[in-house]
């Protein structure tokens, strides 16, 4: 099959997982379109990656806002045609204990994590339900599966990220779509090492497998999701963490 025609939007593409999820869809043969908030980093990371051979299309726009979404999508609609796969990727942390936590922060994670998965889901869909085909694969954390010291808002954004997965899998199932969570445990990225190195290391102690994931592992999933051949998966959350959580 000639994946040639087929679409990806990856959100926070410029970002440790966003980055690989990229290269990976790219290397299986797709247009990727590269999501991005910071003009700034995303010249950076275009540049270097069109550098490493890699040719990615562009898109600003910040997830958290439902008008700024709908417009990106409107022009890579425009450009590319409707969207087949969409990887709702962009996330942040604002970690701290519970009860010193501030309504900003609150804001902030449930906004670009999970209100950024309604706006990205809500503008794709019909045209994906119009073209009987679609892939959405939600990237939530093993912190939205189990309880991690500091993270209230981050483990509701992410939990609630596979409530989306699950309803909107079962309303879209027999319209040729997908949608799933994949549930990354600790991985090299640059979220993770903002993480005291005392408290990384005994979280790293933890591991089964006994190391971080690559962010190479966690696109070989995304790729799996993504193909054409994963169309009797709806509604899954895959747990990709080394053992940490397992349940
Ligand atoms: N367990 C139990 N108690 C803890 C604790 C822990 N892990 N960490 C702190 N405490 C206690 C402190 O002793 C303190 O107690 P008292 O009030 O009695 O003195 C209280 O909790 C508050 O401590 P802090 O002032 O240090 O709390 P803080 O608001 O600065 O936050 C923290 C601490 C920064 C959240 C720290 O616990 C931490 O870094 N935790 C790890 C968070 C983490 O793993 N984030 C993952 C980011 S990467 C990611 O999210 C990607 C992914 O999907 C996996």
């Amino acid at each position: 099959m000639d994946k040639k025609k087929y679409v990806a939007l990856v959100t926070g593409a410029t970002g440790g997982l966003g980055t690989h999820i990229c290269k990976r869809l790219s290397d299986d043969g797709y247009i990727v379109c590269a999501n991005y908030r910071t003009k700034e980093k995303a010249d950076a990371w275009h540049r270097k990656m069109t550098e490493e051979g890699y040719h990615f299309h562009m898109y600003q726009a910040d997830v958290s806002d439902y008008d700024s979404v709908g417009a990106m999508v409107g022009t890579i609609h425009n450009d590319h045609g409707t969207i087949d796969v969409l990887v709702n990727n962009a996330g942040i942390t604002k970690d701290g204990a519970f009860k010193k936590m501030s309504r900003d922060n609150w804001d902030a994670v449930i906004g670009a994590n999970l209100t950024s998965v309604f706006n990205c889901c809500r503008h794709v869909i019909n045209p994906m339900l119009d073209k009987s085909y679609g892939r959405i694969i939600n990237i939530s954390s093993v912190n939205g599966q189990r309880a991690q010291f500091g993270q209230v808002n981050y483990a509701a954004a992410k939990a609630g990220m596979h409530g989306i997965t699950k309803t909107l899998a079962i309303e879209t199932a027999s319209k040729g779509i997908t949608v799933n969570t994949i549930s990354p445990g600790y991985v090299a990225t640059d979220m993770v090492m903002a993480v005291a190195p005392e408290i990384r290391n005994k979280i790293i102690e933890g591991i089964p497998v006994g190391r971080m994931g690559g962010t190479e592992e966690i696109a070989h999933l995304v790729s799996f999701l993504a193909s054409p051949h994963s169309a009797f998966i709806p509604g899954a959350n895959y747990a990709i963490n080394g053992g940490q959580h397992v349940f």
